[in-house]
């Protein structure tokens, strides 16, 4: 059986994977995607069109779903491709910990105006069932909120340092770290994110 619940995903929430996908001309493509946890076995992508990871999953409709950490992996794939030689047959990429493959069980049209970056409808939300899940060592799937705690953390052991210009700008950082992190936190995640808004409400700033 299946159960995503092995590389710490839970149910609702978000992690950052890297997608590989076959290009139409039999070559191989990685990009940094999201992942949402849908269940044991089942996940939800939001893909924005242009992207070669949507067409892909459009006309194959499977994809492999790489678990790493590795920042350089991250990197690459978001400024180019990764190297062929980065591949292995089954698309997975070489020396990740964990990947699962995916088959698509549903494709609609995203509308979400509260998204920073994107208009509506340039996105498609993808539904997949999970066919084969790979943990070749124990790793959890990234989820970036905790960073997100860990900076605001920072930021705001240097509030009563930093002169007025630079604490607005800590407190727009806080807000958009706030959004993101009920978006895609764990609840240990914001749990502490909101402690930390209260602290700065505490301490007179309007948030
Ligand atoms: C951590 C991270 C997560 C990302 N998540 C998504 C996502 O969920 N959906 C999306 O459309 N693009 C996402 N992107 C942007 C794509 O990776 C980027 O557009 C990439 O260039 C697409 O490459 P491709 O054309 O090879 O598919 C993400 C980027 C990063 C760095």
């Amino acid at each position: 059986m299946i159960n995503l619940a092995l590389i710490g995903m839970e149910k609702g929430r978000q992690y950052e994977t890297i997608i590989t996908t076959k290009n139409s001309d039999g070559s191989k493509n990685a990009a940094p995607i999201g992942v949402i946890c849908a269940g044991n076995d089942k996940i939800i992508n939001r893909i924005f069109k242009g992207s070669h990871t949507l067409e892909n999953i459009m006309r194959e409709k499977d994809f492999t779903v790489n678990i790493t950490h590795d920042p350089e992996l991250f990197t690459i794939s978001t400024l180019e491709n990764l190297p062929q030689d980065y591949f292995n047959d089954d698309y997975s990429i070489k020396g990740v910990k964990a990947y699962f493959k995916c088959e698509v069980t549903g494709l609609t049209e995203a509308v979400k105006q509260s998204d920073p970056i994107k208009k509506k409808d340039e996105a498609i939300v993808i539904k997949s069932q999970v066919v084969d899940l790979i943990i070749n060592e124990d790793i959890k799937a990234l989820n970036r909120a905790f960073s997100y705690v860990i900076e605001s953390l920072d930021n705001l052991t240097g509030f009563d340092l930093v002169d007025d210009v630079k604490r607005q700008e800590y407190l727009n950082r806080f807000r958009e770290a706030y959004r993101v992190v009920l978006k895609v936190g764990r609840k240990e995640d914001i749990l502490a994110i909101r402690e930390i808004k209260k602290e700065l409400i505490n301490k007179g700033f309007d948030l």
